[in-house]
């Protein structure tokens, strides 16, 4: 275990069988729709490569950047998009990827983005799911797992860009960041 982490709160066979479950439900659920994946960068890169392999529909993958976290550890409330889709998402059915959803802005700001932007539906997948830092009102649609209000990274999560490489998903140690 890396020396900046607490303890792992996701161990590599964990997360694998938590992405077994979810691409199982997103393959049952979009078996008659047009599947867009929209991974939410950086974060959900890892996470994306894992689950998208594990879909067994055909689908696209498309990419947008939203930022509102600096060096920090809290959400600023408010997100610029810095990188949108490349592909046309008009009557695509739109699964956004995330890799955590604490206080609900990144993802309240960009899925209501997604549904002016004429695709036929706008659902979201998450990993991580903090519902104690939550300050709007928004769940996924699919989420792989309920967490505590802990500073976790790992696996695509970052604190101060690093970490994002980590197998596993682990609770930062508080002098790291303190
Ligand atoms: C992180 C994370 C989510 C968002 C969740 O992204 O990947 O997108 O914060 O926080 P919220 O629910 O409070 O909005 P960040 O902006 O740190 O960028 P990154 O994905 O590049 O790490």
């Amino acid at each position: 275990m890396h020396g900046d982490i607490e303890n792992i709160l996701m161990t590599e066979a964990e997360i694998d069988e938590c992405i077994r479950r979810l691409a199982a439900q997103i393959t049952a659920d979009y078996r008659d729709k047009s599947l867009t994946a929209v991974v939410i960068l950086r974060g959900s890169l890892v996470f994306a490569a894992d689950l998208i392999r594990k879909i067994e529909l055909p689908m696209t993958v498309d990419f947008i950047q939203a930022s509102s976290y600096g060096a920090g550890t809290i959400s600023s409330g408010t997100l610029n998009i810095t990188h949108g889709l490349e592909d046309d998402p008009t009557g695509k059915d739109l699964l956004l990827i995330e890799d955590i959803i604490d206080s609900g802005n990144t993802l309240l700001h960009l899925r209501e983005y997604l549904k002016g932007s004429g695709a036929a539906s706008v659902k979201v997948c998450t990993l991580l799911s903090k519902p104690e830092r939550r300050s709007v009102d928004i769940e996924a649609d699919y989420t792989g797992k309920i967490i505590p209000n802990e500073f976790v990274v790992g696996y695509g999560l970052d604190y101060d860009q690093k970490y994002r490489n980590l197998p596993y998903i682990g609770i930062l140690k508080r002098d790291i960041y303190e």
